[in-house]
């Protein structure tokens, strides 16, 4: 359902003569004239035309899908299920070398439905269109794409595919680096009650393995204003949790007018009336300040839950990183974190298999996570990404190294982690109800440090806050019962 505020915008146009040059109006000029496009075919196919958007890749990629789908509802589509769809985007991600091959393998697929239904459209976008390689290779080897576009102009699907629809063969549209910040333009919600938003956009720490700062280009902060209207809005929406996101959320407000720094954008999104819960995502250990550790320990609607990506437990390959902290410095932060949140709970992201990285390296990371208790880790094997500079550092480990430091980090993340997640076994918490789970039909809510927790319930508790008794731990979620409210 599109919103009265968006469904007025673009029925403004009406009046619009000329294509109009800045943003985001250009944008309600172009979806207003889809309209009338999509009707037309609409009679043809004798049914509303569909859409289905996949997204690969992280939160940021999950929240871009939200703004194509915003787009794609606003101008006619209806949403469905699968890639049997009339118009099928593909939000790739490209941060290991197996997320481009799984994106290859379904752009064939899509191609076998296109020749079952000509009139549909594919559009390519996400960090895997910023690299020239992969768009050369979709260019040659997967003519039936109509639509290719990168990070930085997500805001004009609906120009592309006016285009697209107006005649031109096959529509490419990159930028390489974008200053601009353009917003205000319909988005769907994945959930009614949870969502995220942007805060910044972009990355600047060049860790010497990551591709991020190449295909999502400089950092540039939004006005908090800005942030909290959106905030506002998606209350009014029904939503109550926020996770607000950005490659390195510390380093947000740089370059602003007026400075603002983390702590103090959590403190405005905090007071906005009608939000429960607010995450974030993610901070860098290098610069994790002591005013954003007081503002999570003091305000009680930040989750207690800090996502700190280790990568590393050796200095030495955390220098070879470029991620400008040691693993005392780590664990020193590590230690300050839990002295003045002592509820907190601590995930991380690890990568083992860095070129250069011994066994030794491996002993080093597994001691950090021994030592930082982390009650959830997502894992990875370290990918070598072209015009990275680690992609040109000597000793790349084999297959064979790399899944025996993997092995070995994995046995030690599951018992670190489970032990910490049997600590709260017979709490009561709180969690946020979030779906049905398809297999056994209870209900299944999250709570404050993320993890899941199952207990029967009525559909009708979905988007809810409700306290729950955390029964039995099964290792990474619980079993549990709804406490009456008294
Ligand atoms: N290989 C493997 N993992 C990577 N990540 C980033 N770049 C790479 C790479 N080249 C991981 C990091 C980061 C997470 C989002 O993805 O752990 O925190
Ligand atoms: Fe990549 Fe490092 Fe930026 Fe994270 S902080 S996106 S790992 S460069």
């Amino acid at each position: 359902m599109i919103d009265d505020y968006y469904e007025h915008r673009i029925r403004a146009v009406d009046e619009v003569i000329l294509i109009p040059e800045t943003e985001p109006d250009r944008q309600y000029y172009f979806m207003s004239k889809l309209r009338e496009l999509i009707s037309e075919k609409e009679q043809e196919k004798g049914g509303k035309l569909t859409y289905h958007v996949e997204t690969f890749g992280c939160q940021m990629n999950a929240k871009d899908s939200e703004k194509l789908a915003g787009i794609l509802s606003a101008v006619g589509y209806e949403e469905v299920e699968t890639e049997e769809a009339d118009m099928v985007i593909y939000n790739t991600c490209t941060v290991r070398e197996n997320a481009n091959t799984r994106v290859y393998g379904r752009i064939g697929f899509l191609g076998t439905l296109k020749k079952k239904n000509p009139d549909m459209h594919i559009a390519l976008c996400g960090c895997m269109m910023q690299e020239e390689e992969a768009v050369e290779k979709i260019k040659k080897s997967y003519r039936f794409v109509d639509i290719i576009f990168g990070t930085h102009n997500i805001y004009q699907l609906a120009e592309l595919l006016y285009r697209r629809m107006n005649g031109e063969e096959r529509v490419i549209s990159l930028l390489k680096d974008t200053k601009l910040i353009v917003e205000d333009l319909p988005s769907e919600l994945k959930f009614s009650f949870k969502a995220g938003v942007n805060i910044m956009y972009g990355c600047d720490n060049f860790c010497t393995y990551c591709i991020v700062p190449y295909v999502r280009g400089r950092e540039r902060s939004r006005r908090p204003e800005d942030i909290v209207k959106e905030c506002e809005h998606l209350v009014s929406r029904g939503v109550r949790e926020i996770m607000l996101l950005g490659q390195n959320v510390n380093s947000y407000g740089k370059g602003l007018e007026e400075q603002v720094s983390f702590a103090k954008l959590l403190h405005m999104v905090s007071e906005v009336p009608g939000i429960s819960r607010i995450r974030f995502m993610t901070p860098h250990p290098k610069d994790l300040s002591d005013e954003l550790i007081e503002e999570i320990a003091v305000n009680k609607k930040v989750c207690r839950q800090v996502h700190l990506p280790l990568q590393c437990g050796s200095s030495r390959i955390l220098q070879k990183m470029n991620r400008r902290y040691t693993k005392e410095q780590y664990l020193e932060l590590v230690d300050k974190i839990r002295a003045r949140i002592p509820d907190v709970s601590l995930s991380t992201d690890i990568m083992v298999g860095f070129p250069g990285e011994t066994d030794e390296d491996n002993e080093e990371t597994i001691d950090v996570v021994r030592k930082a208790r982390f009650i959830s880790a997502f894992t990875f094997i370290y990918s070598k990404r072209n015009g990275t500079p680690a992609a040109k550092m000597d000793n790349q480990l084999s297959e064979e190294e790399q899944n025996r430091h993997f092995k070995k980090l994995l046995d030690a993340v599951n018992e670190v982690a489970t032990e910490e997640a049997q600590r709260a076994e017979g709490q009561i918490q709180e969690v946020l109800v979030e779906e049905i789970n398809q297999k056994n039909g209870m209900l299944t809510g999250r709570l404050d440090n993320g993890l899941l927790v199952h207990f029967d319930g009525n559909a009708d508790l979905l988007g809810s806050l409700q306290r729950v008794l955390l029964k039995e731990c099964k290792g990474f979620y619980y079993i549990g019962e709804v406490v009456e409210k008294n």
